[in-house]
């Protein structure tokens, strides 16, 4: 853990800049890469920047500090960053812009010499363990205007106490733990972000407490593996426990608890971990969903295999059976990934088998990609991309015709929704989600707006439902 000293010194690092900054009117661009983790990383980013006096604006342009915080699970996303940083290079000339760049890519060391190397006049570069340090490293480069890397490969330690700026006032996300020990061969995760660490649980409660005070009402709790809480050796040695929280089902039972909290979900869990606790809590705690996301990856015990998934295509159906019989209204949602290496079109047949079988909710489907630095990289049967995209095709239209038919089981019926605002498309009608997470554009009056309420599903259109107060 972070020391509340170390913490205590960055809140004065904050304190300096602020002071630094003081009567100018400085501004942040912020562009966040990757998933929900990330996105809740950028939050804090945003918290610390504004306490030292940077306000948010949307223009790069017209920004004196900009910061990247990346994702590489995928590919893509290194183009964007390059693409991104040759763009910034005249802003910088023109405003003297503090360019920082942050997050997972810069975990890897192809990525951070090829900054050096093309663009060089990059600030800062942190990583994944150093992001508390980030009011510090920023403060540095005021003083000295020296650039600097702040990127550790050892893992770093859970902090707790530096501000965050949620993005919605209605709907939080809370890291319960950090990292990951499974090594899928396909992912870089475990590289990145290095082994599992668990929050407390008191310092998890006290947050989510916090929230609901706050008048949130739906919280996402959020980890690589978040059905492995609190069971990495570190706790198992120490034998932590506080109020009866000593597993991922005990810490569901116990925010379930909290007044004012009235939805509640996670991601993302690992199917081998879904222990007999979990599913009992899931079923018996009703402010948690019952939409369940439950990663898949591929239907094939061949490729799960060499996925280094530790489950087989009939452990999963199984697990979904057992978990259907004791969760009413159970619905999933997964995540599939499309010709890893060696996937054969049998292979592929059995992911579409799974994909027919369960019958999900919403799937979201993957290209493989090769990540530098894992064993799926090195392996020698590697799909050709035409093979990849085709069975990709094939997957999603498969998934589109389950969905379309799924939404009709809506029609008719009375779902809870929370109401979230304005529709992006058309702003006279009112959007929110249901408890299994679908979108639903309806009539009603602004003020509903962070409630939850009861709408008749009149109609579907393949990605929302029409509803009728
Ligand atoms: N290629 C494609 N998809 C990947 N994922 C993780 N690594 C890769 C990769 N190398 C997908 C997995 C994971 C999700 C977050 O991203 O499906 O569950
Ligand atoms: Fe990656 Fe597997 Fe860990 Fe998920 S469980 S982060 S896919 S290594």
């Amino acid at each position: 853990m972070v020391t509340a000293q170390e913490i205590e010194k960055q809140k004065q690092y904050i304190e300096k800049v602020k002071e630094i900054n003081q009567g100018r009117e400085l501004k942040y661009f912020i562009l966040t890469m990757g998933c929900q983790l990330n996105e809740n990383d950028s939050e804090k980013l945003c918290g610390m920047m504004e306490q030292m006096g940077y306000i948010q604006t949307d223009e790069y342009q017209e920004a004196d500090l900009v910061l990247f915080n990346t994702c590489c699970v995928r590919e893509n996303a290194e183009d964007k960053l390059f693409g991104k940083l040759g763009e910034l290079k005249k802003v910088k000339e023109k405003r003297g812009t503090i360019i920082a760049i942050g997050g997972c890519m810069m975990q890897e060391k192809h990525i951070t010499d090829k900054i050096h190397e093309s663009y060089p006049y990059t600030d800062i570069i942190f990583g994944t363990h150093t992001l508390h340090k980030f009011p510090e490293d920023l403060h540095k480069i005021l003083q000295e205007r020296k650039k600097l890397q702040d990127v550790i490969d050892i893992d770093g330690e859970v902090y707790e106490g530096l501000p965050i700026k949620r993005t919605s006032n209605i709907k939080a996300s809370v890291t319960i733990m950090y990292g990951c020990n499974n090594f899928c061969t396909y992912c870089i995760v475990p590289y990145v972000r290095g082994r599992e660490r668990s929050r407390h649980p008191k310092d998890i409660l006290a947050e989510v407490e916090q929230l609901a005070q706050e008048g949130y009402k739906e919280i996402t709790l959020l980890g690589q593996n978040v059905n492995s809480y609190l069971r990495s050796e570190q706790w198992k040695e120490k034998g932590l426990e506080h109020e009866g929280i000593n597993s991922f089902a005990t810490l569901l039972r116990a925010i379930n608890r909290i007044e004012g909290i009235e939805r509640i979900r996670f991601v993302s869990p690992h199917p081998k971990d879904f222990t007999d606790d979990v599913i009992d809590a899931i079923a018996e705690c009703e402010k948690v969903c019952k939409l369940v996301h439950l990663p898949l990856q591929s239907g094939s015990t061949n490729v799960l295999k060499t996925m280094n998934r530790r489950y087989t295509k009939e452990q999963y159906l199984n697990l979904v059976e057992k978990m259907k019989a004791k969760i009413p209204n159970l619905t999933l949602s997964t995540d599939i990934i499309v010709g890893f290496a060696g996937e054969t079109e049998e292979d592929f047949e059995d992911t579409l088998d799974v994909v027919r079988k369960v019958c999900f909710e919403q799937v979201y489907m993957f290209i493989y990609s090769r990540r530098v630095g894992t064993p799926g990289d090195k392996m020698e049967n590697q799909i050709p991309e035409e093979i990849k995209h085709k069975r990709f095709d094939r997957l999603k239209a498969l998934v589109e015709s389950q969905i379309a038919e799924n939404n009709q089981k809506y029609v008719g019926t009375i779902q809870k929704v929370l109401v979230e605002g304005p529709s992006k498309n058309n702003p006279e009608l009112l959007t929110g989600r249901t408890d299994s997470n679908k979108v639903v554009i309806f009539e009603g009056q602004p003020e509903l707006k962070d409630q939850i309420i009861e709408l008749k599903i009149i109609s579907e259109h393949m990605w929302y439902l029409k509803g009728e107060m």
